[in-house]
């Protein structure tokens, strides 16, 4: 019998590349999975895809706004009865010259990434107490180290490597892991949002920008969700109960050498 079955899986950015693909794996293995998300067409979309697996519902959340993230939580609460996993998969993109980054960028991406990832942690840790749950957060390659012209988005995921850290050590005597993984560049929405807003209307010339910094040169390809997925069942498994505190680099290597 799978570690999961009923166990109760939230899914924040639940009807994003990755949360989807996240919140299927979890349905596969027999648990309950609440995705949550700002967009409600993809919340619907996503819903429609997952539902012929198993037992998946959805709350619309803006993560961004504390009282939001409240009543989202005590929705989930309400009807699922009990918390398990909290995976934070909400996120946005941005990156351009630090000279000419708006305060309204700094602010958005910020508040998502990592006061939005902060807040749903704070607010869920009293019920993952109660059933000595856990937490993954989405960090990136870019949490762990610098890139040119990503300075607000490497500060929104390093907070998120940290406070992963923090919080990991915070809640052990409590019995509740958290961990994070570190993905580079995965075949997502966002990926292809990043290429069509950032790619000066080279869409194949930003990709293969992306793809030429990764140390496997012409065989280099971008990652797959599912692999995503993967790594976040087995950090979230019990069978894995030492692992707290720590952030899992899925990045073909790219940050080995930072
Ligand atoms: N795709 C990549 O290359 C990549 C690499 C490393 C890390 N990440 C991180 O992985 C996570 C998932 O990204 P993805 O590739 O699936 O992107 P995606 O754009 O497909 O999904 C992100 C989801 O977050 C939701 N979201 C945005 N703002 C929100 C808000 N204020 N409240 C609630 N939901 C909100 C979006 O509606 C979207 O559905 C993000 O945190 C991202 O930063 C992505």
């Amino acid at each position: 019998m799978s570690e999961f079955k009923d166990k109760v899986v939230l899914v924040t950015g639940g009807g994003g590349g990755m949360g989807v693909c996240i919140g299927k794996r979890f349905l596969e293995e027999g648990a309950k999975v609440y995705i949550t998300d700002i967009n409600e067409d993809r919340l619907k979309k996503a819903k429609a895809e997952m539902d012929p697996m198993g037992a998946v519902d959805y709350v619309v959340c803006n993560v961004t706004k504390v009282a939001d993230i409240e009543k989202m939580v005590a929705e989930v609460v309400k009807r699922a009865g009990r918390l398990d996993v909290v995976v934070n998969t909400a996120g946005v993109w941005v990156e351009g010259d630090s000279w000419e980054m708006t305060e309204d960028e700094w602010d958005r991406t910020i508040n998502v990434n990592l006061k939005g990832t902060f807040f749903v942690c704070s607010r869920t840790i009293p019920e993952l107490i109660k059933t000595h749950g856990c937490i993954v957060n989405i960090s990136s390659d870019a949490g762990i180290g610098g890139n040119p012209g990503n300075c607000i988005y490497n500060a929104s995921k390093g907070g998120v490597t940290l406070i992963t850290k923090s919080l990991g050590l915070e809640l052990a005597p409590l019995g509740v892991r958290v961990n994070a993984v570190a993905p580079a560049d995965v075949e997502t929405p966002m990926l292809v949002g990043q290429a069509e807003v950032y790619g000066g209307g080279d869409i194949e010339g930003y990709y293969h920008n992306l793809l030429r910094k990764y140390p496997q040169g012409e065989r280099a390809k971008f990652i797959q969700p599912s692999e995503i997925a993967e790594c976040v069942l087995f950090l979230a498994s019990p069978k894995v109960d030492s692992i707290t505190a720590t952030t899992l680099s899925i990045d073909c290597g790219l940050t080995a050498g930072y």
